[in-house]
Order: structure tokens, then C-alpha cells, then sequence
């Protein structure tokens, strides 16, 4: 697979054309910003790392019938992806309340619920990512109503595969971001984006230790090495 021009340069990921029209070539960077960009630091090695948690995750989707963007793993930092058409939604799946959702509630974070809350956001920096319904999405013509009825199956069955998954690498799956876009060959809404500790809550089972981005948002240091640790359990889990 050739690599083509840059056409997506986001804050941590580059988006590159191929000589094929439907695929793509995805290269995770070692950036990391949160808060909408007010914070902003480089860790070697998370590009790498995300790269392939992302490729494990996406790939046991594929596998069990979901269909993701994801092909394969082409180098330490990028893997090739299938081309979509991006829809500017985040549906938000938390089984445990943690992050902004505690203070909208006004619950303490790590508070526990039977059910599983699904949330909407608008992907647009300029208003900080908002929280909106289906309404909003469908006024605003990002999506129809079907495909929002689609997305929030696929959102709570990627959960119901996700979750027993971190589980066994003794991971609770706190929350996480899905991301959807029209593969640009058949038309079809597919998972599109990363999975990663950068996009989920990720929580050790034993120890109740964050293992994800929020160990960058609140400076608790050992970011890289807490990421290494997640793709260790996931791929002991995988090689089982
Ligand atoms: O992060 P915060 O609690 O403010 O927002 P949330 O929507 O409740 O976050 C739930 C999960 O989605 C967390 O794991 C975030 O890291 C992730 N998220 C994301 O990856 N990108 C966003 N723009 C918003 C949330």
C-alpha cells in the first residue's frame, strides 16, 4: 500500500490517502491534549501504544460483527483504515459515573449504576464538544434518525463486548467515546476512530488505579507506562 498526501492533521492523529480510493492510513502521535486543547504535552511511545490498543480493540469488533474502519497494523504508529465520511457525533456509553458526567449529576465520582447511560456530543471544538439529543443531531442534519437509532445499538453492543473484554485483562471499562462515519465503499455506518486509553476510562479492577487519560488530566504522572500496561494485559488476554 502506497502512502499518498496528509489529509486529516488532527491534535493526535494523522490521516494519510493510499493509491487505493476506500483505504486509508491512519498515524497515532505522541500528543496528548485535553480540555479542549488547554492542555497539551508529548509522551513518546503513546502514539505507539494507542496504536495498538486501538488495533486489538477494533479488531475484536470486527471479528464479533461490528464492523469498524480498522484493517490492519502497519507499523508502530499507523495501521490502515478504511475511508469514511466522518459524522461529527460522540456517543458517550458510561457503566460507571466518573469525569464530567459526576458533576452534572451531582453524584461522587465512582458512583455505581444498574444501567447502562448513553450520551450524545456534538464534535465541534469551537463549542467545547456539547452534550445535545437526538434532536439537536437531527436538526442540524448530521444524522437521521435511523442512523442515530443504529449508532446506539452498535454503542451499547461494542460496550456489552468491550466490557467482559477489559474484564478478563482485570479492567473495569468506567466509560468510553465511539466515534461513527459512511465507509466510503458501501455506504455503511462503521466504528470509526480510536479506541484507546485516550478515548475510555479504564480503571484496574484490583487496585481502583486510573489507567488512562485522565492520569494526564490530573497530572497523576505514569501515563506511558500505565498505557504500556493496559496493551500487556490486553495482548496476555489475546495470546490466551
Ligand atoms: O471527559 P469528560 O468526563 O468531561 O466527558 P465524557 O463525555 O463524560 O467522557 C466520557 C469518556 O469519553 C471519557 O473516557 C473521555 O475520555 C471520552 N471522551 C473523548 O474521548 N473525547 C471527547 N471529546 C469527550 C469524551
Amino acid at each position: 500500500m502506497k502512502k499518498g498526501a496528509l489529509i486529516f492533521e488532527g491534535n493526535e492523529k494523522q490521516v494519510f490517502a493510499t493509491d487505493h480510493p476506500d483505504k486509508v492510513i491512519f498515524r497515532y502521535k505522541d500528543v496528548t491534549v485535553a480540555y479542549n486543547n488547554v492542555k497539551r504535552a508529548r509522551f513518546i511511545g503513546k502514539g505507539a501504544l494507542n496504536n495498538q490498543i486501538s488495533a486489538i480493540l477494533l479488531d475484536y469488533l470486527n471479528r464479533n460483527g461490528v464492523e469498524t474502519h480498522f484493517i490492519s497494523l502497519l507499523s508502530d504508529q499507523e495501521q490502515l483504515c478504511r475511508k469514511i465520511e466522518i459524522i461529527p457525533l460522540q456517543v458517550v456509553v458510561h457503566n460507571r459515573i466518573a469525569g464530567s458526567l459526576a458533576y452534572r449529576l451531582g453524584v461522587p465520582e465512582g458512583f455505581r449504576h444498574a444501567n447502562t447511560i448513553v450520551d450524545l456530543r456534538y464534535n465541534n471544538d469551537d463549542l467545547d464538544d456539547p452534550i445535545i439529543n437526538r434532536d439537536h443531531a437531527v436538526a442540524l442534519g448530521l444524522a437521521t434518525y435511523q442512523e442515530l437509532d443504529g449508532m446506539y445499538d452498535c454503542a451499547r453492543r461494542v460496550n456489552s463486548l468491550l466490557k467482559p473484554f477489559f474484564h478478563q485483562a482485570g479492567i473495569e471499562l468506567v466509560d468510553m467515546k465511539i466515534e461513527f462515519g459512511r465507509a466510503s465503499d458501501t455506504g455503511a455506518l462503521i466504528i470509526s476512530d480510536e479506541i484507546s486509553p485516550d478515548t475510555c476510562r479504564l480503571w484496574d479492577e484490583a487496585t481502583g488505579e486510573r489507567m488512562d487519560k485522565d492520569r494526564f488530566r490530573l497530572d497523576l504522572s505514569r501515563v506511558v507506562e500505565s498505557y504500556s500496561n493496559v496493551l500487556k494485559r490486553l495482548k496476555q488476554v489475546t495470546e490466551q
